[in-house]
Parts: C-alpha cells; sequence; structure tokens
C-alpha cells in the first residue's frame, strides 16, 4: 500500500475514533454477554448497558426510536429529525444520524446524550426488560416499528457482512438458524417484539409496520405527527415524505454510513440502503428454510395478535 494510502487510512481512523471509539485494533467480530442478552462487542460495554437501563435521565419530551435491528431504525431516525425541523431537511443534510438521533446503549454516545437539547430524540435497540428505567416514570414517547422477520434476517445478514464488528456466519442456513435461536443479538427477535407489544394500547407507544410504511409513507407520517403532537401543514409534511425516501436517504452521504471507514463498514459488496422492499426473503429462503422458520414462529407467537403483508 502506498505509503499516503497508510497516513489516509490511519486519519480516517483517528477521526473516527472520536466517533465510534474504534481503531482498526480494536474492532472484533466478537459478542458481549450482558445477562444473557448477546450485543456486538465493540460497541456496548457492561458500563454502557447499564447506563441506558439505570442511569439515563428521561425527560417528559423525549421520543425514542425503538426497533429490533434491521426493522427500519435509520427511515425513523430521518423521518424524527425531518418532523422536528418543520420539514426542513438542512439537519438530515448536515449532520450525520448517529449524532441526531443517537443510541442510548452504545458507549461512544453517552457524551452526545448528554449535550442535546430537548426535544431529544434518542434511538436504542434494547428489549424492554433493559429500556430505561426511568422511562416508566415519564410522558417520554417510544415508537417501536415491527417488520417481517424473515425479511429482518436477510437484512441482518448482509448487514454483518457490512459491520465488521458483527458476529457473522457466511452460510446463510447457519445464520437463519442463529437468528431463531435465543443466541441473536439484543435477545432475539421473538423475544424482542413480543416484551414490547406488552405495552400495547398505553397511549405513549406507538406501534408501527415497515410494510405498512413502505405503502404508505405519507399516511404513517401523518400519523406519527399526530402522535407526537407535532402539527405539521402539508408542504412540511411532503418535505419529510421525499427526504426520507429510499432514495433520497441512500443518496444522503450523513445517513448512509459512506463516511464510516471500510475498516468499520465495508460497503463494497453490499450497500447499507440493500434494497429497502418487502418480501426479499423469498429470495434467499428454500421452502425447507422457510418451513422450519414458521414451525419457530409459530411456537414462539402462538400468543401474539401480527399479522405481515
Ligand atoms: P434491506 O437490507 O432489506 O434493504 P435499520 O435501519 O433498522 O438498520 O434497517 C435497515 C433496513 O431498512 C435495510 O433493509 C434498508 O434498506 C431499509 N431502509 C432504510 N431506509 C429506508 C427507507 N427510507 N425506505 C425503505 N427501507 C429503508
Amino acid at each position: 500500500m502506498c505509503p499516503w494510502m497508510i497516513w489516509g487510512s490511519k486519519i480516517e481512523a483517528l477521526q473516527f475514533r472520536n466517533q465510534f471509539r474504534m481503531l482498526p485494533e480494536s474492532l472484533a467480530r466478537s459478542s458481549l454477554d450482558f445477562q444473557g442478552m448477546k450485543l456486538p462487542g465493540t460497541v456496548h460495554t457492561a458500563e454502557s448497558i447499564n447506563y441506558a437501563w439505570k442511569e439515563l435521565k428521561v425527560f417528559d419530551d423525549d421520543v425514542f426510536n425503538v426497533t429490533y435491528p434491521k426493522s427500519g431504525t435509520t427511515w425513523i431516525q430521518e423521518i424524527l429529525s425531518l418532523i422536528y425541523s418543520n420539514g426542513d431537511p438542512t439537519p438530515v443534510k448536515t449532520e450525520f444520524s448517529w449524532d441526531r438521533v443517537p443510541w442510548i446503549e452504545q458507549h461512544a454516545h453517552k457524551a452526545k446524550i448528554e449535550s442535546l437539547t430537548s426535544p431529544r430524540l434518542l434511538t436504542t435497540h434494547l428489549p424492554l426488560k433493559f429500556f430505561p428505567q426511568n422511562f416508566h416514570k415519564s410522558k417520554a414517547k417510544v415508537i417501536y416499528t415491527i417488520r417481517n422477520p424473515k425479511d429482518v434476517c436477510v437484512s441482518l445478514y448482509y448487514f454483518c457482512k457490512i459491520a465488521q464488528f458483527m458476529e457473522f456466519r457466511e452460510d446463510f442456513q447457519e445464520f437463519v438458524a442463529r437468528f431463531l435461536s435465543k443466541d441473536e443479538v439484543y435477545s432475539g427477535w421473538f423475544e424482542h417484539v413480543k416484551g414490547w407489544l406488552t405495552l400495547k394500547g398505553q397511549p405513549n407507544i406507538l406501534f408501527l409496520s415497515y410494510e405498512a410504511m413502505l405503502k404508505n409513507p405519507r399516511e404513517n407520517i401523518v400519523n406519527i405527527c399526530k402522535f407526537l403532537g407535532k402539527d405539521l401543514d402539508d408542504a412540511a409534511i411532503d418535505s419529510v415524505v421525499t427526504n426520507s425516501s429510499f432514495k433520497a436517504m441512500k443518496e444522503n452521504g450523513k445517513s448512509n454510513y459512506s463516511a464510516v471507514p471500510k475498516f468499520i463498514f465495508n460497503q463494497d459488496e453490499v450497500s447499507f440502503y440493500r434494497k429497502g422492499i418487502a418480501g426479499d426473503h423469498k429470495n434467499h429462503f428454500t421452502p425447507a428454510l422457510d418451513e422450519e422458520f414458521d414451525k419457530t414462529y409459530h411456537e414462539l407467537m402462538k400468543d401474539v395478535d401480527l399479522t405481515f403483508t
């Protein structure tokens, strides 16, 4: 490698050291075990989970974007940023998504969270049992987005390829087996969704469907505004819809992770904004794998009222 390329990658690494507290030598595809929950190790510590769970102060005007990974997290981050700027795209074009709507459980974000001004927009993949305890004493709001787990599984497969801090199994069948087990990150999709659904009916939590968002983004954005008590005019709503479209986000350097160095996110083969569709699992699951997935789904979700289009 040419010397200036080595220096380039060192400078890049140092710039992101502050952002993600990561350097090539500290990056590993390994998991942290937090009370039986597996998490990508490089970005979390037991201390950072405890901070989010037990210490985070929660204000009444906080808004939490909660998802199981690959269910539309970045999409909601963009929508929330745009709603709170009344449709002005400046913030989404000038500030990184992870700074606008940071993850509360990642150790690199604590300082950022503590410097945010209210109303704070926050993101988390935490299951309900490790969600900030102070939330339950507040009037803060949660938006929880659910996506067809087979598509989540496919999307996670490619994400694990991109993100150099995620454990990865190249063999898709093996990957699916882990997804169906309790070993999957953040307590696994099934426990995550079931846990959060126990709050259904509570006035400060809105459940969204990724597939419904795809079908009718405007209607869902209007619904989110109503839930948040944000009164945007038609032009502002149009701007939220346009600037949070798959195409706009894929092209937005502040939301597409293109600024993240390759040693953390390698998008050479697959883009973070991969397809953004419903039903891609049909291109990946064999009939046998599909049957196995359905069997586990029906066992684990038998008491849950949930359908996917
Ligand atoms: P695919 O990998 O299926 O394409 P998360 O943000 O939770 O990590 O989820 C990422 C998934 O959401 C990816 O799915 C990505 O393409 C999709 N996505 C992100 N922004 C989107 C948008 N504006 N519209 C539709 N899908 C979007």
